[in-house]
């Protein structure tokens, strides 16, 4: 691995400048680089397990797995054998391949809730089709979200509203995650017509602390929905299959009506996925909902051998134990070094900030410095543990995030 003082960036600064000429912005959305600090590389050249590597050929062990899809590690040989043996055969064809009914009946026989299974790209395609079942089945339009939560990019949920219309959220109402009482108000006030509540496993909003869920919470969310017809949404996409075998939500024994689900389901190959119950059944087949590379075979190939690769290597229990490694290991180091930090959230998918931490300044600062020394973290969104690391991983990270806190220290 190249050392803090060799890395270079001249490849990178290359192709941010050839992209500011053709790419508005040089680079938009989550993966911009341009508001982090400049030690962190725009562009990547590849990865293996659970290293990738800058197009400058500089090394990191990856905490952020693409900001959620790698789950078994880059390149995972048996999910590249399945894509490269249906890419042979066929991928985006007149109809979707027998592979599309595998993966329907794996996820049905993997996730509690679900009896059918619908399949799409991205994220926000499924979190915006589980609103569009919840409103064809129930014909009512409300749909309670948590303020500050991210279910994706389209006009009704993105964070920014440039480009958007009061009109795009017209039909949505506010609660504050883990407050029934104010979720029993937006309730009130969508009145008879309440379509839908939509909530995260956990709360994981960018640049706050992360927040477990209170189980009674969930139960107060299954049983307004059980009073008032309403559909429980869970929205799995980032969480799914990081934290259990099945919804984020079986170990406290609350099943939602949909999910929504993405990133890792296929180790990084492009699907989504809504999953229901039948309940939600006649709407889900009324919808129209499609795209033009929804029914690609590759991709669905990938996750049929992603979920069983996720059972046979116990791949849920590594990510825990390399997750509670890493968080013990920063835990001890913060103390050490003096520093007063919160880490929260699942240890498979954690967050570090510093107490009083004005702007985010203090956590930008060691985050970009633990890049120098090749852990991949992030300063404002949480990390990713993928089921790849090694024990040799874990102490690369933990020497480059000791070289941070010491670097910070020196500063502050
Ligand atoms: C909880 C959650 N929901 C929805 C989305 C949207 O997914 P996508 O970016 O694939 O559209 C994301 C993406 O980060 C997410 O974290």
């Amino acid at each position: 691995m190249a050392g803090a003082d060799k890395r270079t960036r001249t490849a990178d600064r290359a192709l941010r400048e050839r992209a500011r000429a053709v790419i508005p912005g040089g680079m938009y959305g989550h993966q911009a680089a341009g508001s982090l600090p400049p030690e962190y590389p725009q562009f990547m050249r590849g990865g293996r397990g659970a290293t990738v590597w800058d197009v400058d050929g500089n090394s990191y062990v990856d905490l952020m797995c693409s900001y959620g899809p790698v789950v078994l590690g880059h390149q995972h040989p048996a999910v590249e054998a399945a894509v490269a043996a249906q890419a042979e055969l066929g991928d985006c064809q007149n109809g979707p391949a027998p592979v599309m009914i595998d993966l329907a009946e794996l996820l049905v026989a993997t996730v509690q809730h679900a009896d059918w299974a619908m399949f799409a790209k991205n994220g926000t395609d499924a979190t915006t089709m589980c609103c569009t079942i919840a409103r064809a089945q129930t014909g009512r339009r409300r749909i309670l979200v948590a303020r500050g939560a991210y279910h994706g990019a389209a006009p009704w949920c993105t964070p920014r509203l440039d480009g958007t219309t009061a009109a795009d959220r017209a039909n949505l109402g506010y609660f504050r995650y883990n407050d029934l009482p104010s979720v029993h108000a937006a309730a009130a006030e969508a009145g008879d017509d309440l379509a839908g509540i939509l909530a995260s496993p956990f709360r994981h909003d960018a640049s706050c602390d992360q927040e477990m869920v209170d189980p009674a919470f969930a139960r107060g969310l299954r049983e307004l929905c059980d009073a008032t017809g309403a559909a429980l949404i869970l929205d799995d996409v980032r969480a799914g299959f990081r934290l259990h075998l099945g919804s984020s939500w079986e170990p406290i024994g609350v099943a939602p009506d949909l999910s929504a689900w993405s990133k890792a389901i296929a180790n990084g190959h492009p699907l989504a996925a809504v999953l229901g119950g039948d309940a939600f059944r006649d709407g889900a087949s009324r919808v129209f909902v499609t795209g033009s590379f929804w029914f690609s075979a590759a991709a669905m190939a990938a996750a049929v051998a992603t979920i069983r690769a996720l059972r046979a290597e116990d791949a849920i229990a590594a990510m825990r134990r390399y997750g509670t490694e890493i968080a013990g290991g920063i835990l001890a180091q913060a103390a050490a070094w003096g520093f007063e930090v919160n880490y929260t959230g699942p240890v498979q998918m954690p967050y570090l900030t510093f107490r009083d931490d004005r702007g985010h300044a203090l956590v930008s600062e060691f985050s970009a410095e633990a890049v120098r020394r090749g852990a991949f973290i992030h300063p404002r969104h949480n990390w990713f543990v993928s089921a790849a690391m090694t024990g040799e991983d874990v102490a690369t990270v933990l020497a480059a995030t000791d070289g941070a806190f010491a670097a910070l220290r020196k500063h502050h």
